[in-house]
């Protein structure tokens, strides 16, 4: 099993590329599908998420064809099944994106109800209930949503609470539903709209995307595109607190600093600088950072995915910091490897009270989930001596590279698989 091993203690400098958006690519995947022609999706990050679920559209049939590590050619024309296999969605919950798409365009899919997870329970009552207004009759059967109508048809659709994934579902299988759709309470994240702008260069007519009201007229036929995918604001602001946590001075290039402004405006309410260009921010952190609270909001409120690296920039910030997860209940599991690094960290329902302490140090710890463990590698990075952290299987599902680029920003930083590397490494920093 991989780990991560890291020595810490020095401020990461220089420039970092951030790749595109993991969660847009998800549904821009299954989106490509809902047409016979082909498209061509760039800007894809190449890591574990996408790549299962390339596996899981060429399971049912469609042409996958890897141009390079950031372009993909999809045919759907190909297509033969309407099912998709359990090992898919067991590994990645996205691949229920899977079911809009195909109930879109074939009127019928079939995909595993998705399990809980380790950030909390995920139901999905919302992206269900859009597809029975647009006229499906959606049944649970041996575990699998079973989603098929004659027809599909325009409807009315209030969500009951904001949710990413079903605003993205719903949108998707509306857009070839008959009839106008209008989609309230609606997310506004950023790849809701990176997902609709991909389906309107595909044929489709959706309004109002990256406001809370989505109007759609469904379209008969969806056809080809290019579509170069947006870049990735979790990674980024990922970066951006690793240089707030390590003191550092950091340009993070290739994003659009409009998605990025609920974090630029805490790191710079906690002391550091934030520098806008057109498609990149820079971050310096010269001096001790100071405390704040935070409360996790759907966009353009804080972002939950940014809530760990956020978390545990304050453990090392002056003062007592407040931090509330208002999205997913499981989300503090970070904690208790937090405090094993010197944090001061207590989480209380929904709450994490944090006061911050000059100084971590280096201890072995294990990654919860994806954002979780990427900021415990940026914990790592801050403290004094050697950190491990266990189980970086998570981080591999969303960050592109992620040790190397730390390196090239002066971490030092390796991943390693046995005994034998931790002692070369230990050698080797001294
Ligand atoms: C997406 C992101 C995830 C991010 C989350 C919130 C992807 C692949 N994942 O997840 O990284 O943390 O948005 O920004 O894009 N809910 C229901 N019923 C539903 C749907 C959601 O109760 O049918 C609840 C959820 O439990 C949660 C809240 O609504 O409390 C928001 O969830 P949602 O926005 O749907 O998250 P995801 O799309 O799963």
């Amino acid at each position: 099993m991989d780990q991560y091993i890291i020595k810490g203690g020095n401020p990461l400098v220089g420039e970092v590329e951030i790749a595109g958006a993991k969660n847009a690519a998800l549904a821009i995947l299954a989106a490509a599908i809902m047409t016979d022609d082909t498209i061509l999706i760039e800007n894809l990050p190449d890591v574990r998420d996408i790549n299962v679920l390339l596996e899981a559209i060429s399971e049912i049939g469609a042409k996958v064809d890897r141009i390079d590590r950031s372009t993909v050619r999809i045919n759907g024309s190909t297509i033969q099944d309407i099912s998709v296999d359990y090992e898919y969605i067991k590994k990645i919950r996205a691949s229920y994106y899977l079911l809009g798409a195909l109930l879109g365009k074939y009127k019928k899919a079939e995909v595993p109800l998705p399990g809980g997870c380790n950030i909390g329970s995920r139901p999905i009552d919302q992206h269900l209930k859009g597809f029975r207004a647009l006229g499906a009759q959606v049944d649970i059967i041996n575990g699998a949503i079973v989603a098929k109508a004659d027809q599909l048809h325009g409807s009315h659709i209030f969500l009951d609470m904001v949710s990413v994934g079903a605003t993205i579902n719903i949108m998707m299988a509306a857009s070839m539903a008959p009839g106008r759709t209008i989609i309230e309470n609606a997310a506004r994240e950023p790849h809701v709209v990176d997902v609709a702008n991909l389906l309107n260069c595909m044929g489709a007519n959706i309004k109002g995307a990256g406001t809370d009201v989505i109007r759609i007229k469904g379209v008969e036929k969806l056809h080809g595109t290019e579509y170069s995918i947006i870049p990735d604001q979790i990674e980024a602001g990922t970066f951006m607190f690793a240089a707030a946590a390590t003191k550092g001075d950091v340009m993070v290039k290739n994003v659009i600093p409009k998605h990025l402004e609920a974090t630029t405006a805490k790191l710079e309410e906690i002391g550091c600088e934030v520098e806008e260009f057109d498609d990149a921010v820079r971050v310096v952190a010269s001096k001790r950072l100071r405390r704040t609270h935070v409360k996790t909001l759907p966009y353009p409120g804080y972002p939950t995915d940014m809530q760990p690296q956020i978390a545990v920039t304050l453990a090392l910030a002056q003062g007592t910091s407040i931090v509330t997860e208002s999205i997913f209940e499981n989300r503090f599991k970070y904690a208790d490897e937090l405090a094993r690094m010197g944090a001061n960290i207590k989480v209380e329902g929904n709450t994490a009270i944090i006061d911050g302490v000059p100084k971590l140090s280096g201890a072995r710890v294990s990654a919860p989930d994806l954002r979780a463990g990427a900021a415990l590698v940026i914990a790592g990075l801050a403290a004094e001596g050697i950190t491990i952290v266990d189980d970086i299987v998570y981080i591999q599902r969303g960050y592109e590279n992620f040790e190397e680029k730390l390196r090239s920003l002066g971490a030092e930083i390796e991943r390693v698989s046995s005994e034998k590397e931790i002692q070369k490494f230990k050698l080797r920093v001294g």
